[in-house]
């Protein structure tokens, strides 16, 4: 059932557990994420890089993908097809092509900028019965071409920005896009008080999913993420499945280099993590 993230986030954050956002870049990935959350009757975010997107041929082809899959697959929990840091075109071009969910990566933007670009989408999403992502300070690292400096948001402009009726609110809280470095500091747990304590019942969004440790998701979900964001850790899984069918010589036997067999070990590396995270998130029985 293709919604818009604003339910479900709400939900989410009532109910003290966060729904994964799971980036895509092709029919394995969506197939494999999107048949995981039905199993595990869990509401989920398909996200769409501005990358993925070119890669998969544009925003139209990704929605009909989705479409037609929700249906083939029969899949009956919500999800959301939502652009993942979008610049301001982007978003536009989403909202055209279909996506139900945005977010406006307006972060490396003087905040008068990020306000009045932010003020427009808003209006545009509230009229299509879109969800909108906006995001203060910045994620670290880089994803598909998105540099952040990772440094942690100012509590009072995340409320600036919240007060402007987002559904979803990202906050910079030491947070890096990628794998984390040995000397990785952790997540600021005092940003995302501060940022908790100034913005509400907002969901609250928290970015670069990969390799954060358990015990830092669940005290993140206690002061209020209800959104977690997980990239590269599919990624990973998919490449070390591959690798190890190919290094075994399994792709020489019988028909084993048909693209079928050949991506059938990855896909199913992707579903085992995204269940993991379904399950470490809190959202499984939750669609
Ligand atoms: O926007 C997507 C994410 O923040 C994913 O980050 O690749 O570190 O899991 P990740
Ligand atoms: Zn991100």
């Amino acid at each position: 059932m293709l919604v818009s993230a604003k339910e479900m986030l709400q939900k989410a954050k009532a109910g003290h557990y966060a729904v994964g956002q799971f980036n895509i870049n092709n029919l394995e990935w969506t197939k494999a994420i999107l048949t995981t959350a039905q199993e595990l009757n869990s509401p989920v975010i398909l996200g769409v890089s501005e990358g993925a997107g070119k890669y998969m041929t544009g925003y139209k082809t990704v929605v009909a993908m989705v479409k037609g899959m929700l249906e083939e697959l029969k899949i009956t929990v919500p999800v959301a097809i939502h652009l993942d840091h979008g610049s301001y075109e982007a978003c536009h071009k989403c909202i055209e092509a279909g996506f139900s969910s945005i977010m406006f990566d307006g972060s490396h933007l003087p905040i008068e900028e990020n306000v009045e670009k932010t003020k427009e989408l808003v209006k545009i999403c509230a009229e299509k019965g879109m969800s909108l992502e906006a995001e203060v300070g910045s994620i670290g690292g880089e994803e598909d071409g998105v540099v952040g400096m990772g440094e942690c948001a100012d509590p009072q402009e995340c409320k600036r920005i919240a007060d402007l009726g987002v559904d979803m609110l990202a906050a910079g809280i030491g947070n890096i896009h990628g794998v984390y470095p040995p000397n990785w500091k952790g997540l600021s747990f005092e940003t995302l008080a501060a940022v908790q304590e100034l913005t509400g019942a907002m969901p609250l969004v928290l970015h670069g999913g990969t390799g954060i440790p358990s015990d830092q998701i669940k005290k993140a979900i206690d002061l209020g993420v209800s959104k977690i964001n997980v990239n590269t850790e599919c990624q990973l899984a998919f490449a070390a499945a591959t690798r190890e069918y190919i290094e075994a010589g399994k792709d020489k036997q019988g028909k084993g280099f048909d693209p079928r067999k050949l991506l059938l070990p990855g896909t199913e590396a992707i579903k085992a993590t995204v269940k993991e995270k379904m399950e470490l998130f809190g959202s499984v029985g939750k669609a």
